[in-house]
């Protein structure tokens, strides 16, 4: 059965492409290639350009491949670019998938897994955080995500649809192979940021407050392996191909690491000394973020396989240490 990944080219879309074809699934893949990679294509995916507002691209993409279920992972991603661009975020993640909704029920494709957000909740009422609990996102780029969730549920209740949304917390690391890994233009993650460091690319990382309410005032983060999270959609296609009723899943490992602890991890992993600046705040980031997972453990059968923080810094550092610029050749 042939699954239709959407972002494909992107980080966690190209690593869970991976992890389908090495389990022997047919695989195709759709990118805009606006912030994807074509060197992130798998060679055995078959790799379509277009973006999914363009409804044309996707009626005929839908008569041309037998799609099964849909993995949507096409959309913008920076918190701080829909801060200043919220129109962007709502075109292309909210209006886009309404085109790519559109299109599913009127071609009879009715199962869709779908990335999610911890930015959802924004600032958490209890740590670790439920799918029940509060969601009052602090930016336009979780609002966008909250309001495709509610879309997918009123067209689930409508058409013959259903689907998966899963929220994940702090994706990192990149694939065993060292063929791909996290390659963002502007990079805004801390894990790839720490480790441009000791790439040489910067002198120095900057830890955005130090005056949280944390043990040691900076902000906790719950971060998951891209692997990780590429199991978790394979598990909700499965899930949705057997019959599971839509639903929604955090995913996250349940641990939380501060930026100091982050950054300490990595000295190890590199041995570069990594030099620390503490800078103000940045705007809108919660304390903590940490994830309850068990739901999907429970329900999707979900088991996370990396929670040591330095070996995922090290399956970073295996990647950005051969990719210093990502999949730019300089
Ligand atoms: N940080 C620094 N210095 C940096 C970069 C980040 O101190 O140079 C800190 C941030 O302030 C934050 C932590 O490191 O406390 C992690 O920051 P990231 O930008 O790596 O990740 P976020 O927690 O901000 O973002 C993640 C996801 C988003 C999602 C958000 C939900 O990457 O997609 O969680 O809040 F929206």
């Amino acid at each position: 059965m042939t699954v239709l990944v959407l972002g494909g080219a992107g980080y966690i879309g190209s690593h869970t492409v991976y992890e389908l074809i090495e389990k022997g699934e047919d695989v195709v893949i759709a990118d805009s290639l606006q912030t994807g990679h074509i060197e992130a294509v798998h060679p055995k995916a078959r790799f379509y350009k277009g973006d999914i507002r363009d409804i044309d691209f996707l009626d005929e993409l839908f008569k041309k491949e037998k799609i099964d279920s849909v993995i949507h992972f096409a959309a913008n991603s920076l918190v701080g670019e829909s801060m200043t661009d919220p129109l962007k975020y709502y075109d292309n993640n909210l209006y886009g998938t309404m085109v790519l909704l559109k299109s599913m029920v009127k071609n009879g494709i009715d199962k869709i897994v779908f990335s999610s957000t911890a930015a959802t909740y924004g600032e958490p009422e209890n740590i670790p955080i439920l799918e029940s609990d509060r969601k009052e996102p602090t930016n336009t780029y979780g609002e966008t995500k909250l309001a495709m969730e509610k879309m997918m549920k009123w067209v689930s209740k409508a058409h013959d649809l259903r689907f998966v949304s899963l929220r994940y917390f702090n994706a990192c690391g990149a694939h065993k192979s060292g063929k791909i890994g996290e390659a963002h233009e502007p990079e805004t993650h801390l894990i790839p940021l720490i480790l441009q460091v000791p790439n040489g690319r910067r002198e120095q990382i900057n830890i955005f407050g130090d005056d949280y309410d944390t043990p040691d005032g900076t902000c906790i983060r719950d971060y998951i392996h891209v692997t990780d999270l590429a199991q978790a959609h394979i598990l909700a296609v499965k899930y949705l191909q057997n019959g599971g009723e839509s639903d929604i899943f955090n995913l996250g490992n349940g641990v939380g690491f501060s930026v100091k602890e982050v950054i300490d991890k990595a000295r190890k992993v590199t041995g570069h000394p990594i030099p620390a600046v503490i800078s103000p705040r940045r705007a809108g980031d919660p304390a903590q973020l940490v994830a309850s997972s068990e739901k999907a453990k429970q329900i999707l059968g979900w088991k996370p396989e990396h929670y040591d923080l330095e070996k995922i810094i090290a399956s970073a550092w295996n990647w950005h240490k051969n990719h210093p610029f990502g999949f730019a050749k300089k």
